[in-house]
């Protein structure tokens, strides 16, 4: 037996480092969280998307009385620009939360939709960069396939 170490790159801001451009998306992310359907969790999440032509689309989760059947903030979002803008790169998505307390400390993307990220970032052809907007500190990874390390993509079905 031997072990191998998969390590991934993540930076860290502070809001106070960000650009326009990156202040804008997350207050976007913000908002769109006020839209969420969360009766349920009292869950409230939002995702933006920067597309390459500066379309921003956002997202929030919608759930529903048959839980599997809701869909989360990121997924709403992604679909959502997979059938109106199918041919316009995706550059960043952000994502923010909040639960009765507040903006939570740290969110982060369940699997499912880190899958169909993986899956925008394999169609297009060049890399999402994933921003984590928590309380605090604000993670960026640099594509959706270094949030899924030994992912299972179209690749293999081909
Ligand atoms: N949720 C999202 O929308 N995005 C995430 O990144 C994590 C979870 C939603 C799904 C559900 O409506 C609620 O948050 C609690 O899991």
């Amino acid at each position: 037996m031997k072990q191998i170490k998969i390590a991934t790159n993540v930076e860290v801001y502070a809001y106070e480092e960000l650009d326009a451009e990156h202040r804008q998306l997350l207050k976007a992310a913000q908002e769109a969280a006020h839209n969420a359907y969360a009766p349920y969790s009292q869950f409230h999440v939002g995702a933006a998307l920067l597309l390459d032509d500066g379309t921003v689309i956002t997202g929030s989760n919608q759930e529903n009385a048959s839980y599997p059947a809701g869909c989360c903030a990121e997924r709403t979002a992604l679909f959502y620009a997979g059938a109106n803008h199918p041919n316009t790169p995706i550059r960043h998505i952000a994502i923010v939360a909040f639960n009765g307390q507040g903006q939570v400390e740290q969110i982060s993307p369940c699997g499912i939709c880190r899958q169909v990220l993986l899956e925008s970032e394999q169609r297009q052809g060049s890399p999402i960069s994933v921003w984590l907007f928590g309380r605090e500190a604000i993670y960026r990874f640099p594509s959706a396939s270094s949030l899924l390390p030994l992912c299972f993509g179209k690749e293999a079905l081909e």
